[in-house]
């Protein structure tokens, strides 16, 4: 069985060398990516690959450390549009961080709202950004009831994730084969496998034994390795259900 990345950004400058290399091995070795936009250009060019590459899809939205100082109408059209594509998956990556804080809160929660009814509008899932935000990003996660998706490299606590367990999935990637990530082993070992994805974040995050190296999407190997070793259960097992989750939140019927 061939391997799920539901968070990439192929589109990452890591990858000017050997881009093309890249997505020949995406195309040979795995079953599906999402490359992940982070601003509108972003956003497009995963939309170019999707049209390239047929196990490859894409989406589009403003991260919080990309939006600028004014969500417009026009932006609004044209994510709008871009969206409708259908290789476009979900609205993302898009959300709260507090720990960069490029703007204000306020600002970072204007955005993220807008664009939680865009996805809303085109009735597509959304991928979630959130750092050093739980409580804020939840809080507006819930005025949406009707939207469902993937809350992405997950940092929060169990507790946290059982407020919105019904319309998320948990994106578990490799921050979890680090030594350091005790609190996230515990809440992978709580979290249901039916509400888990795997990403990779590529070029970010990358797993052990590679850490520190950049990051590609066959790599979520060692997340469905480390997952199945954390719940004593077999990598299969892992592989299917988590392709399972991802083919559903992300409506793909491949
Ligand atoms: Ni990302």
């Amino acid at each position: 069985m061939k391997y799920v990345d539901t968070h990439c950004h192929i589109n990452s400058y890591q990858y000017d060398e050997d881009r093309l290399a890249v997505l020949k091995e995406i195309e040979k070795k795995m079953d599906f990516v999402v490359n992940i936009g982070c601003d509108l250009e972003s956003s497009k060019i995963g939309i170019d690959y999707s049209k390239e590459y047929s196990n490859i899809y894409a989406t589009v939205g403003v991260h919080p450390t990309d939006i600028g100082d004014e969500f417009s109408d026009e932006l609004y059209r044209n994510l709008l549009e871009l969206g409708k594509d259908e290789k476009v998956v979900a609205i993302g990556e898009i959300g709260l961080d507090y720990h960069w804080m490029t703007k204000s809160k306020e600002l970072q929660k204007y955005w993220f709202r807008k664009q939680m009814s865009l996805a809303k509008e085109l009735n597509k899932s959304v991928v979630i950004h959130t750092r050093e935000a739980t409580a804020d990003t939840l809080e507006i996660l819930k005025e949406f009831p009707e939207v469902t998706g993937i809350l992405h490299c997950y940092p929060g606590s169990y507790k946290s994730a059982l407020e919105v367990i019904d319309n998320y999935y948990f994106g578990i990637g490799g921050v979890l084969t680090f030594k350091n990530s005790k609190k996230m082993v515990e809440v992978v070992k709580k979290l249901p496998l039916s509400r888990l994805v795997i990403e990779t974040d590529s070029p970010y995050l990358t797993p052990e034994p590679f850490r520190g190296k950049r990051n590609i999407p066959e790599y979520v190997e060692y997340v469905v390795r480390k997952i199945a070793e954390i719940k004593e259960i077999s990598q299969d097992e892992v592989l299917k259900v988590t392709t399972e989750n991802a083919k559903k939140i992300y409506k793909i019927s491949k």
